[in-house]
């Protein structure tokens, strides 16, 4: 029995069956590539769900990892550490927040700014303002599994198994400002948007929506919660996707590239916001630890000092430009969207959506296919352009093979790759 078929049969024994994994039992990385058990490499365009930004073995990380590993690992939040400030410090920097608090995932972050908008809601309403308790969030949204969070997340598939769920949600159509509109009232605590959905299928907010949610919220003292665990940090090529609408949150939530793979997630917020928050009304163990804190101050430096924003912008468009070509080609790619390394073809089909991603980890490419029909891109910031030619080259391969190609004169015209 191969080890791969070893632990297979040993986790169908043991563990929860929540995931439906490939069958491959990676073993080591480098660069932008994972290695499996024999050895063999694969080209990492999902990054660990969107996780690890600089790839595998980052110099920088690994540092970062010995040296407080030997210092210290953990202390609570009882005491002080050198970490918490140091990081806040660049977030708050980067987000134009004021405040941090840190957590370990994002769904906890995403848990923690919900809270932080009912007991905002709950001080308004102590001095006297007319304000309810209610959320609205999005179609398509996605903001975690814990129960807060998948009351907020759209999809039914993760929320009724386990109803009910925290109450008081309700969800407007995708992008659709007269349906803003007509839910909104002062009843609502807070909106909750992602500017660009992920898990939803790579969806980009229009600059009207955003802004008709920002100017309601504003209207009745509401918040505008932004929910940046996805596609913030850099992915998109600035640090914050919400940075490209010009538009403030009164809070957001990071996580997934924080800690370059060490679990943390912070909810950053305004003055404002952080009048509601005192002393023993939120906390966690875990969460912002010495460990976690010296990898994410390692992460920033080094994608500020490493330009990967540029990269993830350069890159990315160059990328972004590849699929439009291929779309062009192939009638199967519906549309393509996306910013800088958080990309997406969507397809006319889900069996095909699913043959793709199956096709390109027989080329030892790693991708994934999220909302059933849309092929998603989440690689490392470090991505480059001889990458994008691998993987475009090999999705035009496999759509020609398994669909043929549909656009005679683009066709004729040949696709370049490099
Ligand atoms: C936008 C968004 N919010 C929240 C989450 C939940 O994060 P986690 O899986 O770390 O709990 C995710 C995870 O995919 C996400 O994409």
């Amino acid at each position: 029995m191969s080890r791969l078929d070893a632990i297979r049969a040993a986790e169908a024994k043991l563990l929860l069956s929540t995931y439906d994994r490939n069958p491959i039992l990676f073993v080591g990385g480098e660069g932008v590539h994972l290695v499996d058990e024999n050895g063999d490499r694969y080209l990492d365009l999902l990054s660990g769900i969107g996780v690890n930004a600089l790839g595998y073995r980052h110099p920088a990380i690994e540092e970062a990892l010995v040296r407080q590993g030997r210092t210290l690992i953990h202390t609570s939040n009882l005491y002080f550490h050198e970490g918490q400030a140091e990081l806040a410090l660049r977030l708050t920097e980067r987000s134009g927040l004021a405040r941090a608090f840190f957590a370990n995932t994002g769904t906890e972050a995403w848990e923690g700014a919900m809270k932080f908008a009912r007991a905002h809601a709950g001080l308004l309403r102590s001095e006297g303002k007319q304000i309810g308790t209610k959320f609205l969030a999005l179609e398509h949204s996605f903001h975690g599994r814990t129960f807060g969070s998948v009351s907020t997340t759209h999809k039914a598939k993760y929320r009724e198994p386990f109803a009910p769920v925290v109450s008081g949600v309700d969800f407007v159509l995708f992008d659709d400002v007269t349906d803003l509109r007509a839910k909104f009232s002062n009843e609502i605590c807070a909106i909750l948007v992602e500017a660009i959905q992920g898990e939803g299928g790579i969806r980009p907010l229009s600059q009207e929506f955003l802004a008709e949610a920002r100017k309601l919220a504003d209207s009745t003292g509401a918040l505008l919660i932004i929910d940046e665990i996805q596609a913030g940090l850099g992915r998109t090529g600035k640090w914050f996707a919400y940075q490209y609408y010009d538009i403030q949150p009164d809070i957001t939530t990071v996580a997934k590239p924080l800690a370059g793979g060490i679990p943390l997630g912070a909810v950053l917020c305004t003055e404002e916001v952080a009048r509601a928050i005192h002393p023993g009304m939120h906390g966690t163990t875990f969460g912002g630890g010495p460990l976690a804190c010296a990898v994410a101050i390692a992460v920033i430096d080094t994608i500020e000092k490493d330009q990967l924003l540029n990269n993830a912008t350069q890159v990315g468009n160059y990328f972004m430009d590849g699929l439009r070509t291929l779309a062009k080609r192939h009638e199967a790619i519906t549309e393509v969207r996306g910013k800088g390394l958080m990309l997406a073809a969507e397809l006319d089909s889900a069996d095909l959506a699913k043959k793709v991603v199956a096709e390109m980890l027989k080329r030892h490419i790693l991708i994934n296919c999220t909302s059933d029909t849309v092929l998603r891109f989440l690689p490392p910031y470090i991505l480059t352009r001889a990458h994008v030619d691998t993987a475009l080259k090999a999705l035009d391969e496999i759509l020609t093979e398994h669909v043929g190609t549909a656009h005679s004169a683009a066709a004729a015209g040949g696709i370049k790759h490099g």
